[in-house]
């Protein structure tokens, strides 16, 4: 089992680069088999979810050609099989956009129930919902969810909430129906525009991505297409807080300022600098944070995926925060890991009530899903002492390099094997 050790106390300086958005691209490779021609996706994100279903769509019988690190050429044509059980699959949560695209170009899909990070009870009936309006006859038997139409058909749906896996989902099995769809209270997400504006690249009809009416006109098929992923506005921000964290001076480039307005808006009321350019943003921290309040929200709000990172640098902040969490039940059960590095943390429900502590200490911890464990690395930079951060599998479903990175900006840290004590021994050495 690999795991992050790290030597906190370094302020991180210099310039990082993000890459491409994940959860843009889990849609866009599922929308990539839905025509017959080739495909080419750039800058994609080297990490581990994209990687599974890269691999389940080879399985399935599309030829996937790794052009480069981050260039994917992707052939559906040749596609065999409408059904997808591999064990793997369920390891990612967005294995259920397979099903989307599958059944809006055959009409017919079946794939394993989603697993993905445990941060709470994560229905999909909204997604069912949208295929049955379409037309579908969806269920779910032995652990699969089944979906079949003898043809899909546009129609009105207005979702209970504004799910981002609903809108894609059901955005893709519509974009080969007849006629028009209205998906309504939509999710506005940058990822959702990524997607349509990709699946538009291909040929489709679909208009209002962004904005909370999206109206789908079905076409009765899809072309080739070339197209590069917009940047991972998530990664970006976990760069922002750890700049932020450790005092730094980082310049975060190759992002869309205007997608993290509400992360720097959080990083400036809590007394950091923020210079935005047009693809870049620097964060600059000269002194300890102040507190903040905060609730996540859909887009254009405060991002879930940011929740775990603002709780970890709020937890060395001066004065009381309170966080609360309204996207997913189960989001704070990382705060125990915290609190083994000094954090002063009470969870009451969806809300996480911090006490500013002046310094967090080193501790084994570990990580109980991806952007928390992002977080406890954010609190292992800036913590004194060496923090050993367990179960980073998760963390690389989601960030490329992440250790790398976090070196270029000065960062005492290193992946190591953890039977590995030699390394172990050799970082420690090293970093003092
Ligand atoms: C996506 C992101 C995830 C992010 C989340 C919210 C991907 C692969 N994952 O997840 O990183 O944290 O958006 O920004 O893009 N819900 C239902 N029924 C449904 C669907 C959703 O009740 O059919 C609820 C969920 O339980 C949750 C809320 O709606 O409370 C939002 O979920 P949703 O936007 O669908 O999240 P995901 O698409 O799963």
């Amino acid at each position: 089992m690999e795991q992050y050790i790290i030597k906190g106390g370094k302020a991180l300086a210099g310039e990082v680069t993000i890459g491409g958005a994940k959860n843009a691209a889990l849609g866009i490779l599922a929308a990539s088999i839905m025509t017959d021609e080739t495909v080419v996706i750039e800058n994609l994100p080297d990490v581990r979810d994209i990687n599974v279903l890269l691999q389940a769509i080879e399985e399935i019988g599309a030829k996937v050609e790794r052009v480069d690190r981050h260039t994917a050429k992707i052939s559906g044509g040749q596609i065999s099989l409408v059904s997808i059980e591999y064990d793997f699959i369920r390891k990612i949560r967005a294995s259920y956009y397979l099903i989307g695209a599958l059944l809006g170009k055959y009409k017919t899909a079946e794939v394993a129930l989603p697993g993905g990070c445990n941060i709470g009870s994560r229905p999909i009936d909204q997604h069912i919902k949208g295929f049955e309006a379409l037309g579908a006859d969806v269920k779910i038997q032995h652990g699969m969810i089944q979906a079949n139409a003898k043809k899909l058909v546009g129609s009105h749906i207005y979702l209970d909430m504004a799910s981002v896996g609903a809108t894609i989902n059901i955005m893709l099995a519509a974009t080969l129906a007849e006629g028009q769809t209205i998906i309504e209270n939509s999710a506005k997400e940058p990822h959702v525009v990524d997607v349509a504006n990709f699946l538009n690249s291909m040929g489709a009809n679909i208009k209002g991505a962004g904005t909370d009416v999206i109206r789908i006109k079905g076409v009765s098929k899809l072309h080739g297409s070339t197209y590069s992923i917009i940047p991972d506005q998530i990664e970006a921000g976990t760069f922002m807080f750890a700049a932020a964290a450790t005092k730094g001076d980082v310049t975060v480039k190759n992002v869309i300022p205007k997608h993290l307005e509400a992360i720097t808006a959080k990083l400036v009321e809590m007394g950091a600098e923020v210079e935005e350019f047009d693809d870049s943003v620097r964060v600059v921290a000269t002194k300890r944070l102040g507190h903040t309040q905060v609730k996540t929200l859909p887009y254009p709000g405060y991002p879930t995926d940011m929740q775990p990172q603002i709780t970890a640098v709020l937890a060395m902040s001066e004065g009381t925060s309170i966080v609360t969490e309204s996207i997913f039940e189960n989001r704070f059960k990382y705060v125990d890991e915290l609190v083994k590095m000094g954090a002063s943390i009470k969870v009451e429900g969806n809300t996480a009530i911090i006490d500013g502590v002046k310094e967090l200490t080193g501790a084994i911890v570990s990580a109980p899903d991806l952007r928390a464990g992002a977080a406890l690395v954010i609190a292992g930079l800036a913590a004194e002492g060496f923090t050993v951060v367990e179960q980073i599998e998760y963390i690389e479903r989601g960030y490329e390099n992440f250790e790398g990175k976090m070196r270029e900006l000065g960062a005492s840290m290193e992946k190591v094997d953890a039977e590995d004590e030699k390394a172990i021994r050799k970082f420690k050495l090293k970093v003092g």
